[in-house]
């Protein structure tokens, strides 16, 4: 064993960006994951980049890493395609956010006022405006909000680049091999325990989305507080006859539009631990919610109903950190930001393992935090 190496505890879309991006610093480095790689919550996801339509009232450190994080995906998504070959299909195109009842009016009307108040760039729409924009909309829609800077990624590509760009950079995915506990001595990591055996690392990285906080061998006072979330999604499949192009979003469901046909519509959020099984009701609610908003996805084939587990912390935003334990390191809690926080994660995190530096964007995302 090189114990010079630095493992990484999860092969998801952070762990894998991470790793991906030590290598580029030169580093060598060693990926455990539990099942296959990219397989759970990157992979059950929508790939939606929406700093905009999800920031939350009380949440300006967390708005502030969001769109640092989808200013990077050019950059991140060109040095991926360097060393993949995979374009990972970063679209533009824009999100609306929509209100498809009196209700939701008032509500949008809410997010609307608040992201002008704080000079985010968003327009507001009548429903006939909204449906010259995307003619697929229901004549019931009442308004929508234009977010045109909100994109996505084919997150599947995203997974499937991040895998082959950390082989061809030297890294080594471990599939189907669960780390069994972390080994911490005087405050110290010291390697971890898998297969049965013990192997010696100086730096490890806990980067295993909802399962961080059930780490064997952690002491308590880092022990992320992570809880899962269930997520059910659909998987439609889009016509010659019926295509969206932008992604929707109305005040309990979203749509976004892949370029190989693929409609994925979500999503259930439900405090149910890890419960695995899709469920009828969590099926129910989606389709009836999208069928409102858009009743042209009636015909459409149904392709995958999956289930993920979103990991979020006690105050639902990230842990992107550095901890009280000599080369232990931890980055989960992206809750349902995933995807849009793989480039500031990996590019911080690479910054705190190499140089021992944090940044301003990045400090409220400590794992001290926990600790008042
Ligand atoms: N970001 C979308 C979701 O968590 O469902």
């Amino acid at each position: 064993m090189n114990d010079n190496a630095i493992a990484i505890i999860g092969g998801g879309v952070i762990g894998l960006s991470i790793g991906w991006q030590l290598l580029r610093h030169g580093k060598q480095v060693e990926i455990f994951e539990s099942k296959e790689a990219g397989k759970s919550a990157s992979w059950v996801s929508a790939g939606m980049l929406a700093p905009v339509s999800e920031a939350g009232f009380e949440e300006m450190d967390l708005l502030n890493l969001n769109l640092e994080s989808i200013k990077q995906f050019p950059k991140f998504a060109d040095e991926l395609k360097e060393d993949s070959g995979i374009d990972i299909d970063f679209r533009t195109e824009g999100t609306m956010m929509i209100a498809v009842d009196r209700d939701q009016a008032e509500h949008l009307r809410r997010l609307y006022e608040f992201r002008k108040k704080i000079e985010l760039p968003v327009e507001w729409l009548t429903g006939s405006e909204a449906r010259e924009r995307e003619p697929e909309l229901s004549p019931a829609i009442k308004s929508a909000v234009w977010i045109p800077n909100d994109y996505q990624v084919d997150n599947r590509n995203l997974i499937l680049a991040l895998i082959e760009a950390v082989k061809k950079r030297g890294g080594t995915i471990h599939e189907h091999t669960p780390v069994e506990s972390v080994s911490v001595s005087d405050n110290t990591i010291t390697g971890i325990f898998v297969n049965g055996e013990s192997k010696t690392y100086r730096k490890v990285v806990l980067a295993n989305g909802a399962w961080a906080r059930d780490m064997k061998g952690l002491p308590e006072d880092v022990r992320p507080p992570v809880r899962p979330v269930k997520g059910q999604i659909l998987t439609l499949r889009m016509t010659k006859e019926f295509t969206l192009q932008k992604v929707l979003r109305s005040q309990k469901v979203y749509f976004a539009p892949k370029k190989d046909g693929r409609l994925i519509v979500g999503a259930t959020v439900e405090e149910k631990g890890f419960e695995s099984y899709p469920t009828a009701g969590g099926v129910k609610f989606i389709l009836e919610e999208a069928w409102e908003a858009v009743p042209g996805i009636y015909d459409l084939p149904l392709e995958e109903i999956n289930v993920g587990f979103r990991p979020s912390s006690r105050d639902n935003e990230p842990i992107i950190s550095d901890t009280s334990v000599g080369g232990l390191y931890i980055a989960t809690g992206h809750f349902r930001h995933g995807i849009l926080l793989t480039p500031v994660t990996a590019y911080e995190m690479t910054n705190i393992i190499i140089n021992g530096k944090s940044s301003e964007l990045i400090e409220p995302f400590s794992l001290l935090r926990f600790k008042q």
